[in-house]
């Protein structure tokens, strides 16, 4: 398993991710996607947009602000409920979740050993003196005080006045826009149950322990279904939706023994919910959550219907009843997927003796689809059909044009940012005093970095069928080249 320092160094050098206001120092937990990270993320959204929202019929989107009214949040719950346990150490003062404080090693001054330092494992005792951690796991010096609950939400003012009156919060969830924008849905586009309304925005959260990269951040994307059901069908569309969600991982990539389901214990339920359901991946740092899969119950309508003073029932046209419908939630991080196809996707491999870093991408996820590269960036002819062959090629993929290195240089660039296909111009194809032009082009694909050698006027149609996976039966019919 490859360790989060090396994917860090990666995203930086290859322009996937970058410290936020680097050049100040940074600023906690937040990150920005350079032009390579901005390309993948971008097709993470979209194949989920696509898939969950375009493929479905029972399925429409939605795009609601940021800045709710107020009320939105006493209604769902967050003002009171949305908080984590947190300690401060007296001694050094740094933060902790209370619930976290055990999960990564911890320091100790250890009194059998003169009072030497060591860094003990998490949650186990100092194998010299046999203690368990009291103190600050950070220092090993200062006292915790007692937990106290902390709101996650960020506070903030509507309009110029900071009074109470203006107070508002940035959304923790893209989740309560949907809630709120039930009944407009429901009128405007005349649906049936069941129905589903997606939505991909922006949430944030002061967590108490930002970390692991892009995995926990104050600052984050959500991508999320709230799927109304009639109530009695809300368990059978549960489980429907964990091995849709639990597929579609795996379908972009994510190998099966890095993913799996955990069933969350009746005490850790957020409030809202009947049953959840996590996807979890193992990332470097262990198995955490990529995606919660639960069930809402009514909970959410009901309160906005009680707060708001509207009715957010849903008219049964067989029973002739006014039902409120119950909420079937996928909710997953497209930041967290982002991460978890990246670190998926990472490979190291020996090739002739020297190291190649590989990023096997599904080809939907690859941030640049095709490199054009000329053999030789002196012969204007070979440049100049590179070019044309990339102009074309870019009005359907995201293609690259690249002549700054050698040949083997410029397919181990494309092999680390993950490009599926490169497509080298060479002398035969343009032909020299020597040979006449045959005006075909080597196609090279990156995870058997096979080569097939194919007709100009045959690129695009042959790309297409090696977009969607058929590299064996399109190098079948072509031959590889030797
Ligand atoms: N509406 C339900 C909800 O928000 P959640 O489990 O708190 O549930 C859903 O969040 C998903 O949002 C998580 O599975 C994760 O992918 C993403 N997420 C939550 N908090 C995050 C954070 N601090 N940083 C990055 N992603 C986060």
């Amino acid at each position: 398993m490859i360790d989060m320092d090396t994917i860090v160094s990666l995203c930086k050098r290859r322009g996937f991710i970058f410290q936020s206001s680097e050049i100040y120092g940074g600023t906690g937990s937040c990150w920005d996607y350079g032009p390579l990270g901005v390309e993948l993320k971008n097709n993470v959204k979209r194949a989920w947009w696509r898939d969950n929202v375009q493929l479905r019929p029972d399925m429409v989107g939605l795009d609601a602000s940021i800045l709710m009214h107020a009320a939105v949040w006493k209604a769902s719950g967050h003002l009171d409920h949305f908080t984590d346990p947190m300690v401060d150490c007296r001694g050094c003062q740094r933060r902790f979740r209370a619930d976290k404080l055990d999960e990564g090693e911890w320091v100790h001054y250890c009194a059998a050993t003169k009072g030497n330092k060591f860094m003990v494992p998490a949650g186990e005792p100092c194998k010299h003196c046999g203690a368990r951690r009291t103190l600050c796991p950070a220092c090993g010096k200062g006292g915790l005080t007692d937990a106290r609950q902390f709101n996650l939400m960020f506070k903030t003012f509507m309009g110029p006045v900071e009074d109470a009156a203006a107070v508002t919060y940035l959304r923790p969830e893209t989740a309560q826009g949907i809630f709120v924008n039930f009944d407009n849905v429901l009128q405007a586009m005349r649906l049936k149950l069941p129905f589903g309304i997606a939505q991909i925005g922006k949430a944030f959260r002061n967590e108490i322990t930002p970390g692991n990269f892009t995995f926990r951040t104050r600052e984050f994307e959500q991508m999320e279904i709230e799927y109304f059901v009639m109530p009695g069908t809300d368990e059978e569309w549960h489980q429907r939706w964990i091995d849709e969600r639990f597929a579609w991982y795996q379908e972009y990539g994510l190998r099966k023994e890095n993913i799996r389901l955990r069933e969350h214990e009746k005490d850790e339920l957020a409030h809202y919910a009947k049953r959840c359901a996590d996807i979890e991946y193992l990332f470097p740092m262990g198995w955490s959550e990529l995606e919660g899969i639960a069930n809402r119950t009514d909970f959410d309508l009901k309160q906005h219907s009680q707060f708001s003073g509207k009715s957010l029932e849903y008219f049964d046209e067989e029973s002739k009843q006014k039902v409120i419908p119950y909420v079937i939630e996928p909710s997953a991080g497209a930041d967290r997927s982002t991460l978890a196809f990246l670190v998926d996707a990472y490979h190291a491999e020996e090739v002739k003796g020297e190291k190649r870093v590989v990023l096997k991408f599904h080809p939907e996820l690859a941030p640049i689809k095709i490199a054009v590269l000329p053999l030789l960036k002196k012969n204007n002819q070979i440049v100049e059909t590179a070019k044309k062959i990339c102009a074309d090629l870019r009005r359907r993929w995201y293609a690259v044009y690249d002549d700054t290195a050698s040949i083997g240089r410029l397919y181990r660039r494309q092999d680390e940012i993950g490009t599926p296909f490169c497509v080298t111009v060479d002398v035969q194809t343009v032909g020299d005093a020597k040979a006449t032009a045959d005006q075909k082009v080597t196609i090279r694909g990156r995870d058997s970095m096979e080569q097939i050698r194919v007709p100009i006027s045959a690129v695009e149609a042959v790309i297409s069928d090696l977009m969607s996976g058929q590299w064996a039966a399109v190098a079948k019919q072509t031959g590889l080249v030797a």
